[in-house]
């Protein structure tokens, strides 16, 4: 049976930039006789305007039902006071908890052709190539109790809460190690656990985890010192393996190594490598409906769904190649232009991307 995507642009610049996508879809599905079938639908205050939230059951129902699923991005300030369980990024969380999506990769590659754009010298990011693997369905994210109440004195206090059961925590942990066996043999897992108790599990697991893995080289960071060091010598990492909350900061931070944003892309992934692929930026909505946006992560949002999820390399290798070609070629969006009078726009960028494949 043909495999079937769910496509869900989203808000902001989302629409803009899945639309790019579909357009290298289109074309590898057809260079490749993939014969890949895709339909679209609302997610985040795209839906809470369509449906009244932002994840309506009936998208999680084919969420369910198809092999991956392509998103663009969510949220805008339009949505910023409506009730908090209705807000945009909820219909992210919620999506990616259902589906059991627990584990989350994102590259963070400087490209040569932008190796001015980092904000690091370039001896210290040239060539960097890292992955991040983030706990996405655990921890503080998700913790309970979590809330907010009114003591006796009057004062406001909130709180939340930061679990990981073993099991958690153990199949992350394996991912990162197939990662870091698929790459340069190398995984530093980052916690605190000089500090936080469900870090002191994290690092005990991680290191039961070592013995099934030793062609594996395992070391552990605290994480105020992970973020010291990928500003320092980002390229001593391979793999990073993190809880959410961690995880969510230091691969922004990593991102910015690489200079844009709009450039990176990620996957979430279930037991069975079943995903969700989305840039890892957000929708931007500074500047949505400009037709400036930087579609490339999305792109390579689908080549890593190729990947991943249908083990169709052939097809991922082209996307990527498709991309290097277009870079190669002195293309560039707003964002990774060294002037704007000479950047093109997002469809000109996602049309030049099909022209390369
Ligand atoms: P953002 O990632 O949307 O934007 C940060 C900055 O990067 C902005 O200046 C934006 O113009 C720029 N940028 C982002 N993507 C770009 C692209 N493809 N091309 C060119 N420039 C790009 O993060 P921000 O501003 O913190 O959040 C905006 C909204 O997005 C909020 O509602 C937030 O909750 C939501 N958000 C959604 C995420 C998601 O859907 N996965 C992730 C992060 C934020
Ligand atoms: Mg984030």
């Amino acid at each position: 049976m043909s495999k079937q995507i769910l496509i869900l642009p989203g808000d902001g610049i989302g629409p803009e930039i899945i639309q790019q996508a579909v357009k290298v879809l289109e074309c590898v599905n057809q260079r490749f006789a993939l014969n890949y079938q895709w339909h679209f639908d609302s997610i985040g205050g795209a839906a809470y305007e369509q449906y009244g939230t932002p994840l309506a059951d009936s998208t999680l129902q084919k969420a369910r039902q198809a092999d991956a699923v392509l998103l663009g991005a969510v949220g805008g300030p339009q949505w910023d006071n409506i009730e908090p369980a209705l807000r945009p990024e909820r219909g992210l969380l919620k999506i990616r908890a259902e589906l059991g999506l627990f584990a989350n990769l994102r590259p963070a590659i400087l490209y040569p052709q932008l190796a001015d754009a980092s904000s690091l010298k370039a001896e210290i990011v040239a060539a960097l190539d890292l992955l991040i693997v983030r706990e996405l369905t655990g921890g503080i994210y998700f913790g309970k109790p979590r809330g907010q109440e009114v003591l006796a004195s009057g004062e406001r206090k909130a709180f939340d809460t930061l679990p990981y059961s073993e099991s958690e925590i153990r199949r992350i942990g394996k991912v990162g190690f197939e990662m870091a066996r698929l790459r340069g043999k190398k995984l530093c897992s980052v916690d605190k656990a000089n500090v936080l108790a469900s870090s002191q599990l994290w690092r005990a697991v991680m290191n039961e985890l070592a013995a099934d893995y030793l062609d594996v080289q395992l070391s552990h960071m605290y994480v105020d010192n992970a973020a010291m060091q990928l500003v320092r010598a980002p390229k001593q990492f391979d793999v990073i393996v993190t809880d959410n909350l961690f995880g969510d900061i230091l691969s922004d931070q990593a991102a910015m190594l690489t200079g844009s944003i709009g450039m990176l892309p990620s996957a979430s992934l279930d037991a069975n490598n079943k995903g969700m692929y989305e840039p890892c930026h957000g929708s931007a909505p500074d500047i949505a409906g400009k037709g400036i946006a930087n579609p490339l992560a999305t792109i390579l949002s689908l080549a890593m769904m190729l990947r991943y999820s249908f083990a169709e390399l052939q097809a991922a290798n082209a996307i990527e190649a498709a991309v290097g070609k277009v870079l190669d070629a002195g293309l560039r969006t707003a964002d990774i232009a060294k002037a704007e009078a000479s950047s093109v726009s997002c469809a000109q960028m996602g049309s030049a991307v099909v022209e390369a494949l």
